[in-house]
């Protein structure tokens, strides 16, 4: 199992992003090898996911007790409800906080499991397997969790730093072109941010990168990822530096509540 590895180390918690292919085999090694114990296990799947894939996860976690919710992720979903779906299991399942949250998905589904796991008895452990480009070089990183309002996106949420961040590139196999491309975006807004050799690297290889060409797309996700990595060690709980890291964000917020894009794919 060829994988690389990225060590974080903010002041909440200190863990690893592990990348690389196939990994979903020895996801039970992956996280024995980063000294991550559990008995118990509740697993949150984007209703997307294969049932190929799901059954390797639990092959793999067949030593642990492990339970499974199935979350069809969308922007309306991202809600309170939602997590109080999640606790709700944590509770009648009897979970403590030694166990385990592990969230498969992507951006959103990892940011309602997070704030599930920051929520439950004030913290249970956290695996997050992102499984779109966009959230394993984004939003799988720095601990952002949260939930959408009426009020707008993200508004209610928790800085809570996963234990682990697991990045598959298989599961960027199955993804549409434009879910690449829109990861690709955010790869090159970092490199843009903070890294004018990575910048050239991108504009030599971009074609290599979109169709996943091994070692291109492993290397982009890796020096993204470091770039982050740097931003989120010096200001976790975003009070200075860490804002760079909102230029797009905050572009396509402004953009879509302008054109009221937010707003049709709304319940309210
Ligand atoms: N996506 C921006 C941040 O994590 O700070």
């Amino acid at each position: 199992m060829k994988h690389i590895k990225l060590k974080i180390n903010t002041k909440t918690q200190k863990y690893s992003i592990v990348i690389g292919s196939n990994l979903m085999f020895n996801i039970s090694k992956i996280i024995k090898d980063n000294s991550i114990n559990f008995k118990k296990c509740l697993v949150i799947i984007d209703k997307n996911i294969s049932k190929k894939t799901i059954s390797q996860i639990k092959k793999s976690l067949n030593r642990k007790k492990i339970y499974i919710h199935f979350f069809k992720a969308s922007e309306i979903n991202k809600n309170i409800n939602n997590v109080n779906k999640i606790l709700d299991i944590l509770l009648n399942k009897n979970f403590s906080r030694e166990d385990c949250l592990i969230s498969v998905g992507g951006g959103i589904t990892g940011d309602i499991s997070g704030f599930a796991a920051s929520l439950f008895k004030r913290g249970l452990k956290f695996i997050n397997v992102p499984t779109t480009l966009l959230s394993q070089v984004d939003s799988s990183i720095g601990g952002k969790t949260g939930v959408n309002t009426k009020y707008g996106k993200n508004l209610i949420g928790s800085f809570y730093q996963p234990n682990l961040v697991i990045s598959d590139i298989q599961f960027l196999k199955t993804l549409p072109n434009r879910e690449v491309i829109c990861g690709y975006g955010e790869i090159l807004k970092h490199s843009l941010i903070a890294n004018k050799k990575f910048f050239n690297f991108l504009n030599r290889n971009y074609k290599k990168i979109i169709y996943l060409k091994s070692p291109f797309i492993e290397k982009a996700i890796f020096e993204s990822c470091k770039i982050k990595k740097n931003i989120v060690e010096k200001d976790e709980k975003e009070k200075n530096l860490r804002k760079i890291l909102n230029f797009g964000h905050t572009f396509a917020h402004a953009y879509e509540s302008f054109f009221g894009l937010y707003k049709k794919t709304q319940p309210w």
